[in-house]
């Protein structure tokens, strides 16, 4: 008799390469909407699967995990998991993928392009022309601010933290940063550690790249912005929830820091009567961070590979609570 295939439940569209993988392993259910799956849904997916792989914008907690009786693995595809309560995730015996690593350099290149547009404010400028405000080259218009030779001061020296730390290096940018990383080698990369309020006040360029925990919830809010030079731009392509966006409204309204950048926004996506989306010292874009295709592709593989190693009953390559392991 054939043996059953595990089932799993991918709670959206990912790289057609990685689910025809998952197609050919596994019992697949697919939800196929554009919207990640209401809760309820995913709720009674969960019921009868052995593996699920989902995304930032599913919540997997104690909820889902008590319904989830034959569960044995659950695959982000993502490098960040604030979505999923891993603490539980240890409890109930399910060990938790990531895919870390393959998403780095895209990442690194939009906080640049980031950094790059709100210096140069580009948003602006576009929307200069399309409001027919181009009569003549301005001498005095669209004045921005230099990235060669500037200070960045990095917030978490992890492996985006120093991908980005390396493409500052070709700007002659003076690097320095604060909080821990994986394997940072300050001679290769050549930053200097500071406090993080050495860090605020010396910094013309502020980049975000620690992950989002509950030490770190608004961990820039209104005494950190108050530090900032008040021509300092800070760039989040980590997560929303760092970033008090109340105090950053208020420090953009005020000039207390010159512009900000985000990839990422607290709540995601950000509501349209959102203050920050009036002003002209805020450039904004939806979480597009790993966006590109063949990042996506690898991501997508990166979480097949996890899943398919925990419905196997081996160690997922990729495991954020190896601790699982030790039960
Ligand atoms: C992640 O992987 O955590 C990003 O935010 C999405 O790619």
């Amino acid at each position: 008799m054939e043996k059953q295939k595990p089932r799993v439940y991918v709670t959206r569209i990912i790289a057609e390469k990685a689910l025809n993988l998952l197609a050919t392993e596994c019992e697949m259910k697919l939800w196929e909407g554009a919207m990640p799956p209401p809760r309820e849904v995913l709720l009674e997916a969960v019921r009868e699967i052995d593996g699920l792989v989902s995304l930032l914008t599913d919540k997997v907690d104690e909820e889902l995990l008590k319904q989830a009786l034959n569960l044995r693995v659950v695959s982000n595809v993502a490098v960040g998991y604030d979505n999923i309560d891993v603490n539980a995730a240890t409890r109930h015996g399910i060990p938790i993928g990531n895919t870390p690593g393959v998403l780095t350099e895209t990442t690194a290149d939009l906080t640049f392009a980031l950094m790059m547009a709100a210096a140069r404010r580009l948003g602006e400028s576009e929307r200069y022309i399309r409001d027919g405000k181009w009569q003549t080259w301005d001498p005095t218009a669209l004045l921005g601010v230099d990235i060669f030779g500037a200070t960045l001061g990095i917030i978490g020296m992890g492996r985006i933290g120093q991908a980005v730390a390396k493409r500052a290096r070709g700007f002659e940018m003076h690097v320095i940063y604060c909080g821990g990383g994986h394997g940072y080698q300050s001679q290769l990369i050549g930053a200097t550690r500071r406090e993080m309020d050495e860090l605020l006040r010396e910094s013309d360029f502020v980049s975000i790249h620690c992950p989002l925990t509950p030490d770190t919830h608004h961990l820039i809010g209104e005494r950190e912005l108050g530090m900032m030079k008040p021509t300092a731009i800070l760039v989040n392509t980590a997560r929303g929830g760092i970033v008090d966006p109340k105090a950053l409204n208020t420090a953009l309204k005020n000039k207390q820091i010159g512009y900000a950048a985000l990839d990422v926004t607290e709540p995601e996506p950000i509501h349209l009567d959102d203050p920050l989306l009036t002003l002209d010292n805020c450039l904004i874009v939806p979480h597009i961070g790993s966006a590109s295709v063949r990042t996506r592709e690898k991501m997508a593989m990166m979480a097949v590979e996890n899943l398919l190693a925990g419905l196997k009953g081996e160690r997922l390559p990729h495991c954020v609570n190896p601790t699982v392991y030790n039960r």
